[in-house]
C-alpha cells in the first residue's frame, strides 16, 4: 500500500487533488478524503483518495478510498462529506454520469451535459469501503427544473441537527441563481426535501461544496458560487463566507448582504469544516494551482484552520496544533526544516518584505502581495492580491513552504495565500520593527 506522507500540509500523492471531502475525527483519527485523478496532473474522472492523521499535523495517505462502479457514479465519484452513527463512518458523495462520452478523452465530459446523483456509502472502520456493494443511491437525479438542475447539483454535506439528520446541497435555480437543497433524514437512508432556498440578487450562477454550520457567535454559511469574480483572469469561482440565521424546522436561511472571502489570496476554494477533537470548527481548503510541480503533482490544502463568527465577522486562525509545532527560532530561512517556516512581525505603512521573490506590502489600510516574480509567468491569473481595509492593527503570521505562502492578519481576521513556484530562499526587509523566524522542532 502507497504510504506516502505529508507533514503540515496535505499535497497530492502524485498526478492531481481537488476538493477536501469526508474531513472528519473518527475513532481516534481524522480522516480527509480528497477528490482525485490517480492517472495524470489534471482533473478528471474522480475517485475519491484518503489521507489520515492523529494531529492535523502528520498525514498518511492510504490510496483511494471510492471510486466508479455503478451506473450513476461510472464517470466519477464528486464531492461530498463524512458523519458518525453508531460508530460507523457514513460517506454521502455525488455520482456523476455523462450523458455521451469523448471517444478521444473520456475522463472529461463533452460540453458539461451530464447527471448528477446523490449517494452513500458506509464503513465500519473508516478504512475499508465496499465499493462493489456497499453503494446506495438516496437521491437520484433531479429531473424537475423548477426544482434543481440534473447536472449541476452536487456536494452533499450531512450534519445532525436537534433530533434529525439533515443534508444541504449545492445546485441552480431554471434562471441560473445559485440555490440550496435541504433535505431531512431520521436514519440516514431516506431523505426528504425540505426546502430550497436562494437569493434575489444573483450572486454566481451555481454554488458549489455548500457547508453551513454554529458557531458561539452564530451561524455561518460557506459556499463556492461558480462565476463569482468576472475580472478577465483564470478563476470566476471563489470560496466565500457570510454570517446566516438558519431555522431548522422549516430549513429557513437569512442571508446577509455582506460577504467575505474565505481566503483573499483568492487560490483557496472548495473548502469543508468539521468539528475537530475539543470542539473546535476546523476548516480545510483546496489551493488551486495553475501548474503541476516538477510535472508530477497538482493540488495541495492549506492549513487547517479555526473558523469563529464574532458579531458578522468570520475568522480563519491557524489551528492551534499547527502553530505549536513553530517553536525553534531561527536567523535565517535558510536554516528552516524543508517543511517551511513562519514570519511574525508588524507591517507599517510604507514598509514590505520581499519573501524570495513574493512581495508582501502596505497600501493605506490594505495588505497586499505581489507574486508577479514567482509565479512562473502565469500572468492569466491573478498576481497582485490585497486585504480589504483593516480599521487597525497589521500582525502578520506568515507562513511559508515550497509552494504556498499564507498570510494570517490580526490573528486571522483576514488571510491571504497564496501558491507560489521557484521561491528563493533570500529574505529582504524593510521593517522598523521587529522580525522573528521560526521553524518546526526537530524531531
Ligand atoms: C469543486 C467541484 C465540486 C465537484 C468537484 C468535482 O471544485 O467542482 O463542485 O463535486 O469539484 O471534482
Amino acid at each position: 500500500m502507497d504510504m506516502k506522507t505529508d507533514r503540515i500540509h496535505l499535497k497530492a500523492p502524485g498526478n492531481w487533488i481537488n476538493d477536501p471531502n469526508g474531513f472528519i475525527y473518527y475513532k481516534g483519527m481524522y480522516h480527509l478524503f480528497y477528490q482525485y485523478f490517480p492517472y495524470a496532473p489534471q482533473w478528471g474522472t474522480m475517485h475519491w483518495g484518503h489521507a489520515v492523521s492523529r494531529d492535523l499535523v502528520n498525514w498518511e495517505h492510504y490510496g483511494i478510498a471510492l471510486f466508479p462502479t455503478k451506473y450513476e457514479d461510472q464517470n466519477g465519484c464528486f464531492s461530498g462529506s463524512a458523519v458518525e452513527n453508531d460508530g460507523k463512518l457514513y460517506l454521502y458523495y455525488t455520482g456523476v454520469h455523462y450523458d455521451e462520452i469523448d471517444s478521444d478523452n473520456i475522463h472529461k465530459c463533452p460540453e458539461n451535459k451530464f447527471e448528477s446523483a446523490q449517494m452513500m456509502i458506509c464503513s465500519k472502520d473508516g478504512f475499508s469501503f465496499d465499493n462493489f456493494n456497499g453503494k446506495k443511491v438516496i437521491i437520484p437525479a433531479v429531473m424537475d427544473k423548477k426544482i434543481a438542475d440534473r447536472t449541476h447539483t452536487r456536494d452533499p454535506k450531512v450534519w445532525h441537527g436537534k433530533d434529525a439528520w439533515y443534508m444541504v446541497i449545492g445546485s441552480k435555480t431554471e434562471d441560473d441563481r445559485g440555490q440550496l437543497l435541504f433535505y431531512r433524514s431520521k436514519d440516514l437512508m431516506e431523505w426528504e426535501l425540505a426546502n430550497r432556498v436562494s437569493k434575489e440578487t444573483t450572486f454566481g450562477w451555481m454554488w458549489e461544496c455548500p457547508d453551513l454550520f454554529k458557531t458561539e457567535g452564530g451561524n455561518v454559511l460557506v459556499l463556492s458560487p461558480m462565476g463569482i469574480l468576472k475580472d478577465g483572469k483564470r478563476e470566476e469561482n471563489h470560496a466565500v463566507c457570510m454570517p446566516v440565521g438558519f431555522d431548522e424546522d422549516t430549513c429557513t436561511v437569512e442571508f446577509s448582504e455582506n460577504f467575505q472571502f474565505v481566503d483573499y489570496g483568492l487560490d483557496l476554494y472548495a473548502p469543508q469544516s468539521t468539528i475537530d477533537e475539543d470542539g473546535r470548527r476546523v476548516l480545510i481548503g483546496w489551493m488551486r494551482m495553475p501548474e503541476a510541480v516538477d510535472g508530477n503533482w497538482n493540488g495541495m490544502f492549506c492549513i487547517p484552520r479555526v473558523v469563529e463568527r464574532k458579531n458578522t465577522h468570520i475568522y480563519f486562525r491557524v489551528h492551534p496544533s499547527i502553530e505549536q509545532m513553530y517553536t525553534c527560532r531561527i536567523n535565517s530561512p535558510i536554516e528552516a526544516d524543508e517543511v517551511g517556516y513562519k514570519l511574525v512581525l508588524d507591517l507599517k505603512e510604507g514598509e514590505m518584505l520581499d519573501i524570495g521573490g513574493y512581495k508582501i506590502y502596505r497600501k493605506e489600510n490594505r495588505i497586499c502581495t505581489d507574486r508577479t516574480d514567482v509565479f512562473a509567468g502565469h500572468m492569466d491569473c491573478r498576481v497582485k492580491l490585497e486585504t480589504p481595509e483593516i480599521n487597525e492593527g497589521y500582525h502578520l503570521d506568515i507562513y511559508v513552504e515550497k509552494n504556498l505562502i499564507e498570510i494570517f492578519i490580526n490573528n486571522g481576521e483576514y488571510v491571504l495565500s497564496n501558491v507560489v513556484y521557484n521561491l528563493g530562499e533570500e529574505l529582504y526587509t524593510e521593517l522598523s520593527g521587529g522580525l522573528q523566524i521560526y521553524t518546526l522542532d526537530k524531531k
